[in-house]
């Protein structure tokens, strides 16, 4: 560089004219891009950095190393349940943990297999990746059992493809594992997959059928709709889909348009979620969606407005596709405000304070639900996915406010595990709101609902453990995030509880009920969520923080990573 520096000096000294030209030609360029700017001003979302963006805490003093006892364990139980399945269910949807059967939940292409594939390629378990990837080549996506949800398929099966194409091309995964050839034909996969989801999108206005044929290339209602010639067995006129069933494709398929070049499929799921994102019906609560949601007309035809199942991943995806997609995308700015406000809404018509119970003062953080004019006082696991996705977004959109929020919204999910025997939270709980709120919809109604609220100042209305990844997934935010050591030591309590209690012969059972340390309170049911994100979720928490670092790499709902090319 001083070479260089002395060098121009000297050129610009011995000929003056040519540094007045270069001046010159600097001043009309400049002013070509400020009238250009005012002409169409580019989208700027923030003042990204060149490649990624500052998400992750930066000043980490040496703490942000392994904690290689803790990563070990967890991947010890990848292991464990990667092994299991393998040699009782191989092939299958998914293993059952308990007697070691088998199921086929998603279609029968063996959804375990695609969907853990991220999580055995950042792990490093190459041996499992390697089996999984010789099954993953043999797929035939154009058969399929049953009808076909387009929802999880995009999530659990072209997530899972596309992750291993993006971790593989950026040299992560090893050539005896995964070479060029291979992964061209994981990418022609995903393609397949993408043509026969293709007719999920042929309604007019694009939203997609809940279901697609696979035999007869024609969108599908589900079971829940009722195409009966007697009309009063019908709820609604045509199909309807909640927010996260519409909007959570996004994601998958701009990764997809990346890698493919065809535009096809980004435009397909804009397209998908615009009558979400440009809503011209009007709802009580800015930046919320009233559902459920009329394929046909996109009109809301129910008053349902929550962030729990079923809507959460609308909102999470309207946050992430900022972080995805390059900074010249021209609607990335109406997706920021769509989340920012229903964040906001969320955190001021939804969220609510337990009142002090007798023996726990303490109060928590709990987001409920409304049904048109009535609150709904009951939150799920699902919902605490808010907390991480929050946070990410109180990071990168420098919402001080959003990051309290989110870090009350986690200590409420910590305070469910912590309450129960087996420390573990449960499915759904419901609260006594401190105030704001004149009739809840929910009281203690037995005497066990009583005794829980009495001690710890909430009550579980569906007390199983689905083996849900979304506490410690929002856990993993937090550490990344805020680099405080607690939410390690948080995540650390639940996989004990985990190891504790959901190991069976065959896997990880789900739980009966997280108040229950009696033998039988396994339940022989094993999600292929369970290995693409609990676990991938718990082990990054422990592992360097540099490793799938969220300023590279934005996570889909199900956990799997994307790069982040900005
Ligand atoms: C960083 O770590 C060192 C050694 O552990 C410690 O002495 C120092 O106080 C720490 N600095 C900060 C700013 O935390
Ligand atoms: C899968 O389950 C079926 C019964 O549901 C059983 O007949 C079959 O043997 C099982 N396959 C394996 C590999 O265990
Ligand atoms: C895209 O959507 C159109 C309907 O607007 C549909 O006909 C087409 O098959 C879809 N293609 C893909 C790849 O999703």
């Amino acid at each position: 560089m001083p070479g260089f520096r002395r060098w121009s000096k000297s050129k610009f000294e011995r000929n003056p004219e040519s540094s007045f030209k270069l001046l010159a030609a600097v001043l009309v360029i400049t002013l070509y891009l400020i009238i250009k700017e005012f002409q169409h001003p580019t989208v700027r979302v923030r003042d990204a950095p060149a490649f990624g963006a500052q998400i992750q805490h930066t000043r980490w003093n040496g703490t942000g190393k392994a904690q290689e006892t803790r990563a070990k364990h967890v991947r010890d139980a990848m292991k464990y349940t990667f092994w299991k399945y393998r040699e009782n269910a191989w092939g299958y949807d998914d293993i059952l943990p308990v007697s070691g059967g088998n199921s086929t939940s998603r279609n029968g292409w063996g959804a375990f297999i695609v969907d853990s594939a991220s999580t055995l390629a950042l792990m490093g378990l190459w041996d499992e990746l390697a089996h999984s990837v010789e099954h993953i080549l043999a797929i035939d996506f154009t058969e399929a059992q049953d009808l076909v949800d387009p929802f999880e398929t995009t999530i659990r099966y072209l997530g899972g493809l596309l992750s291993i194409v993006e971790l593989y091309d950026v040299g992560l995964i090893p050539e005896d594992v995964l070479h060029d050839e291979a992964r061209d034909l994981i990418l022609e996969h995903a393609v397949t997959l993408a043509q026969k989801l293709a007719p999920a999108y042929d309604t007019p206005t694009g939203m997609p059928w809940p279901r697609v044929d696979f035999d007869t290339e024609q969108g599908e209602p589900d079971a829940s709709f009722v195409f009966d010639d007697d009309p009063n067995k019908q709820e609604y006129d045509h199909p309807v889909v909640g927010p996260a069933r519409t909007g959570s494709s996004i994601l998958e398929n701009r990764v997809l348009t990346r890698l493919t070049g065809n535009d096809v499929y980004a435009r397909n799921s804009t397209l998908a979620w615009a009558p979400l994102v440009w809503s011209k019906w009007t709802t009580p609560w800015a930046g919320m969606v009233d559902a459920p949601v009329d394929i046909m007309t996109g009109a809301p035809v129910g008053r349902s407005r929550h962030w729990d199942g079923g809507h959460d991943s609308f909102y999470e995806y309207l946050l992430k596709v900022t972080l995805l997609a390059p900074p010249s995308d021209p609607h990335l700015d109406v997706y920021k405000k769509r989340f920012l406000k229903s964040a906001y809404s969320l955190r001021r018509h939804l969220s609510s304070r337990s009142a002090p119970a007798p023996d726990h003062l303490m109060q928590h953080l709990f987001i409920g639900r409304q049904d048109d004019k009535q609150y709904e006082n009951q939150m799920g696991h699902l919902a605490c996915f808010a907390s991480g996705t929050i946070l990410l977004a109180s990071k990168f959109y420098d919402q001080p406010y959003l990051r309290t929020f989110a870090l009350a919204l986690l200590e409420g999910c910590h305070h469910t595990y912590t309450s129960t025997t087996t420390k573990i939270g449960p499915e759904t709980w419901s609260w006594v709101p401190k105030f704001g709120y004149d009739e809840p919809l929910f009281f203690p109604e037995s005497e066990r609902q009583r005794e829980e609220a009495l001690a710890s100042g909430f009550w579980s209305t569906d007390s199983q453990y689905k083996g849900r990844p979304e506490y410690v997934e929002s856990l993993f935010y937090a550490w990344r995030i805020t680099g405080e050591q607690r939410y390690r030591e948080w995540a650390w309590e639940a996989f004990e509880a985990m190891e504790k209690h959901c190991k069976a012969p065959f896997g990880y059972a789900q739980l009966a009920d997280v108040y229950d340390l009696g033998d039988s309170n396994w339940v022989d049911m094993q999600e292929s969520y369970w290995a693409a994100e609990t676990l991938k979720y718990l082990w990054l928490t422990f592992e360097d923080v540099e490793v799938a670092s969220l300023d590279s790499w934005v996570f889909s709902t199900e956990g799997h990573p994307f790069r982040m090319i900005r």
